[in-house]
């Protein structure tokens, strides 16, 4: 039995539009290791934080390391990460702000449990294609080889499945874009939403 009582802000959503001069919204990054959400999520971050936006960036390997130290990469840890990444979000998102999400997510599954959690109507999903063969061949942090070795277990695209996305908002072909195409492509679609009419 839990004994909570939640409240609502005496604040409410148009008056922190108002304060805020933008629309809150969540952008989701999703691809394999390697496939180039961190440096397209950075670049967005960037570009949004110089046109004026409250903005703000979370991703896998940062949040891994305090937040959500104490899981792996086994499903249900995945599946626990991407709660509480969404619940803090939702958080950010009720307190105006453009959140962007860089995570694998590897489960189309999680990605939509993410959705019912802020909103589907504030969730706009970006979808960072590269195939597996080109992640490998980049291999920036050395994990697929340790992965191919056996020494990571559970990796994404090796040893644990990645499912990609069915109906993403905007899908980037990292593998034959440049990071300026990719870019352009995801700040035509994400700009409009989260400037005020
Ligand atoms: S998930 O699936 O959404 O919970 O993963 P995420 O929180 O985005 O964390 C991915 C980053 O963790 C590092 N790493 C691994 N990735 C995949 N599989 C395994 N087993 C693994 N172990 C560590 C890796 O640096 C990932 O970062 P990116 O930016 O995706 O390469
Ligand atoms: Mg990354």
């Amino acid at each position: 039995m839990k004994y909570l009582f939640p409240f609502q802000s005496k604040i409410c959503t148009r008056q922190r539009k108002e304060m805020m001069q933008q629309e809150p919204r969540l952008v989701w990054l999703t691809g394999l290791s390697g496939s180039g959400k961190t440096t397209l999520a950075l670049r967005l971050e960037h570009y949004l934080f110089h046109r004026g936006f409250k903005v703000f960036l979370l991703d896998g390997d940062n949040v891994r390391h305090g937040l959500n130290q104490d899981l792996g990469f086994t499903a249900a840890d995945r599946k626990e990460n991407l709660r509480r990444v969404a619940e803090v979000a939702k958080l950010m998102l009720e307190a105006g702000m453009v959140v962007l999400c860089a995570f694998i997510s590897p489960y189309e599954e999680e990605r939509e449990l993410v959705k019912q959690i802020v909103g589907p109507d504030r969730f706009t999903q970006i979808y960072v294609n590269a195939s597996l063969e080109v992640c490998e061949q980049r291999d920036v942090k050395g994990l697929y080889q340790k992965a191919r070795q056996g020494i990571i277990p559970n990796f994404t695209g090796i040893s644990a499945p990645y499912e990609a996305p069915l109906a993403p908002d905007v899908e980037v072909c990292t593998g034959e874009e440049s990071v300026e195409e990719s870019l352009l492509k995801i700040i035509d679609v994400v700009e409009p939403l989260v400037s005020l009419p």
